[in-house]
């Protein structure tokens, strides 16, 4: 009997068996700007190629002979567990890059049993999310200058069973991301109109995400748009710009920690001192991240900040690291370094603008396939096993 569920996700895997292979076919199904705005850095993209380096210069020496090994992907995350040991990590804007791309990656992280991150000014909101991501659903917070619209926020993820908050620190400011500017991004005020020529000269070359992005409304932010008084998109993108840019504060950290009563991980922190201030304030947990290399050209990759980060707060605070990571072979990388989890962003967002729905599974598919592989290649049977090579 012919099984077509496998056939077909067989045939995936021997046609995108990575998720750099993803790349190609995603530039091909969106326009131009808008895979500038997904694939770009800041700059010269140094910081984004550097996060690359760094993760191909960790080498991991096996062992041999340890009989079969047959790896078990069972994560602890402070008091959570999950059954992988990474996530996905919030991006704005999501539902502009393929239309539902938060349900997408939201329904594959449900099945697979991994945490999925809803950015603050992604396309869904917080209620469709909590229906497609369930208990796997985090929420990220970019702190709105209003403190009743954050509390609103708050209330409305909480509301919908999120427990888990993600603080975003490292977007003082808008970054200048020059390869959007370039392609004809529409950049709110600071840039091209959403109507120039060549966004709709663009748009047009890509008729299905075209379709699909004019059915679904446009640039769409759901979970914003409640608080807005200016209507259109550039109304509401003025109104965002206005909350969100370089509102968060130490203070107002501890603010938010007095609000919610989950778990908070401090997300885009690199200093050491940064990670050991927020963990007096009460945060559970670091996102090491420089943002994918997209705030300054200059920052150093996570990675490389992680053993200054782990002195300053000590071996009980988790510690999530993000930025450049494309495979299970970095997921093991960056456990093997220190780090308690991780998470990936663009890499989840190239697998769903090339494959629409089938892509946060085939993702998902992909990296615990990888990760899997390669615990097996270094005689590993747990994420324990995988961490203490750090110790060693
Ligand atoms: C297109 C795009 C949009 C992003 N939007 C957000 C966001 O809304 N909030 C946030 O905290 N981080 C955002 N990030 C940063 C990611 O959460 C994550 O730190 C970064 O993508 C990790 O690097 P990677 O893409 O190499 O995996 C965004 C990243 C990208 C690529």
């Amino acid at each position: 009997m012919r099984c077509r569920g496998g056939e077909l996700s067989m045939d995936l895997m021997n046609k995108y068996p990575r998720l750099s292979d993803l790349k190609k076919p995603a530039a091909k199904r969106i326009p131009k700007f808008v895979y500038a705005y997904l694939d770009s850095g800041t700059g010269h993209d140094r910081a984004k190629d550097e996060n690359r380096a760094f993760l191909d210069g960790v080498e991991l020496t096996p062992q041999f002979m340890r009989g079969r090994v047959d790896p078990d992907l069972t994560t602890k995350l402070g008091p959570k567990t999950f059954k992988a040991p990474f996530g996905a990590a919030p991006i704005g804007l999501s539902s502009l890059i393929w239309p539902g791309a938060e349900s997408i990656i939201g329904r594959a992280a449900k099945k697979y049993g991994f945490p999925y991150t809803l950015s603050t000014v992604a396309g869904e909101s917080i209620e469709m999310v909590a229906d497609s991501a369930g208990e796997m659903g985090w929420f990220q917070l970019y702190a709105p200058r209003d403190r009743d619209l954050m509390r609103d926020l708050l209330r409305r993820a909480k509301g919908c069973g999120y427990t888990t908050l993600v603080i975003t620190a490292d977007v003082p400011s808008p970054s200048r991301r020059e390869r959007m500017r370039i392609a004809g991004a529409p950049l709110g005020s600071r840039g091209n109109s959403a109507f120039s020529p060549r966004v709709i000269w663009q748009s047009m070359l890509r008729p299905e995400w075209a379709l699909r992005t004019l059915l679904n409304g446009g640039a769409r932010f759901r979970n914003m748009e409640p608080y807005a008084k200016n209507d259109g998109t550039r109304g509401i993108t003025k109104f965002i710009g206005d909350q969100l840019n370089g509102s968060l504060d130490w203070d107002y950290l501890a603010e938010i920690r007095a609000s919610w009563d989950g778990e908070i991980y401090l997300k885009g922190v690199l200093h050491g001192q940064d990670a050991a201030r927020a963990v007096g304030l009460g945060v559970n947990g670091i996102v090491v991240s420089n943002h994918g290399g997209r705030q300054l050209d200059a920052a150093p990759p996570p990675l490389a900040q992680l053993s200054a980060v782990r002195a300053a707060v000590g071996k009980d605070i988790p510690l999530i690291v993000d930025s450049g990571i494309m495979s299970g072979l970095d997921v093991v990388r960056v456990l093997a370094a220190g780090a308690d989890f991780s998470m990936i962003g663009r890499g989840f967002m190239y697998a769903v603008a090339a494959l629409g729905n089938k892509g946060g599974e085939h993702a998902a598919t992909i990296l615990l396939e990888e990760v899997r592989d390669v615990m097996a290649q270094l005689g590993l049977q747990t994420i324990d096993d995988v961490k203490r090579l750090s110790h060693s």
